[in-house]
């Protein structure tokens, strides 16, 4: 069995971060591990709070799952602090990690801050070099870059610009658009998109997580970035569309379509 890795946040409710990543591998038949950063009190309608994990314990995590079922692929989440960036990357680097595609999470979909400003330039500078892909969405890709979007011309203005920080795929995520839901994949000049239309509904709780996991997913399995992302897009397009209705606010989707 193909194994992957999860580096991110619990999600109380369930339907983002650590919680939606296992499920999303167990839904492609991929042995899922974690190491948790961050314990978050969320539900459906917002966080609450957040509680960083001592970066020691990050660390050891990251030995255990390392030192015995070594993963075929990693997917990161959050992690809100300089110090559990280079603590993360200092271990990825230590194992040699491969396939690593990096959710470049900073505000959650409820408006929380999930990464420390002072964290932002961290990040840019010592993650996303490591990652094979990185999936910002919009407000990500502004910050990372630089450069306003408002177009999807601006979107590809961006992924050129990032190209500075990283060697790996470039996938920015159109969720935050107004008209469709268009993801851009850049790599190295190379632009394609995977077109969709919106899906009418507010249960979006951990798209971009799901969608992460799934690349992930696909990668260990052995598909391409192209096929890998066009799937995991498939997927999470099918998750969000079963009228599946959870909780008070923005519900999670239905991760065993
Ligand atoms: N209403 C929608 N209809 C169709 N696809 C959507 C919709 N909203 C988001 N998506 C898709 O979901 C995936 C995740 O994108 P999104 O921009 O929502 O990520 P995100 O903002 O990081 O999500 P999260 O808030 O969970 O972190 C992308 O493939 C995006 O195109
Ligand atoms: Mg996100």
């Amino acid at each position: 069995m193909k194994t992957a890795l999860t580096i991110a946040g619990s999600d109380s409710s369930g339907g983002a971060g650590i919680q939606a990543d296992l499920k999303t591998f167990t839904a492609h038949k991929v042995y899922g591990m974690s190491v948790i950063t961050a314990i978050t009190a969320q539900n459906t309608c917002g966080v609450t709070d957040v509680h960083d994990v001592p970066v020691e314990i990050v660390k050891k995590q990251m030995d255990a799952v390392y030192t015995d079922i070594v993963p075929d692929g990693v997917k990161i989440g959050m992690l809100s602090s300089p110090k559990l960036i280079l603590a993360v990357a200092e271990k990825l680097q230590e194992y040699q990690a491969e396939k690593i595609v990096l959710d470049t999470v900073m505000i959650s979909k409820s408006g929380f801050d999930l990464l420390k400003p002072e964290a932002v330039n961290t990040l840019r500078s010592e993650l996303l070099k490591l990652a094979y892909v990185i999936t910002p969405n919009i407000p990500e890709a502004e910050r990372l870059s630089g450069i306003k979007i408002e177009t999807k011309e601006d979107m590809l203005k961006a992924a050129k610009a990032l190209e500075a920080y990283t060697d790996g795929y470039i996938l920015i995520k159109g969720g935050h658009l107004k008209d469709t839901a268009d993801d851009l994949l850049y790599d190295h000049g190379k632009a394609d998109w995977f077109l969709s239309e919106r899906v009418d509904t507010k249960n979006t709780h951990g798209t971009g997580c799901t969608l992460s996991s799934a690349i992930a997913s696909n990668l260990v399995l052995g598909y391409s970035p192209f096929e890998a992302v066009k799937r995991a897009k498939e997927y999470v397009t099918r998750a969000m569309s079963t009228g599946l209705s959870l909780g008070h606010g923005a519900g999670p989707l239905n991760h065993m379509v």
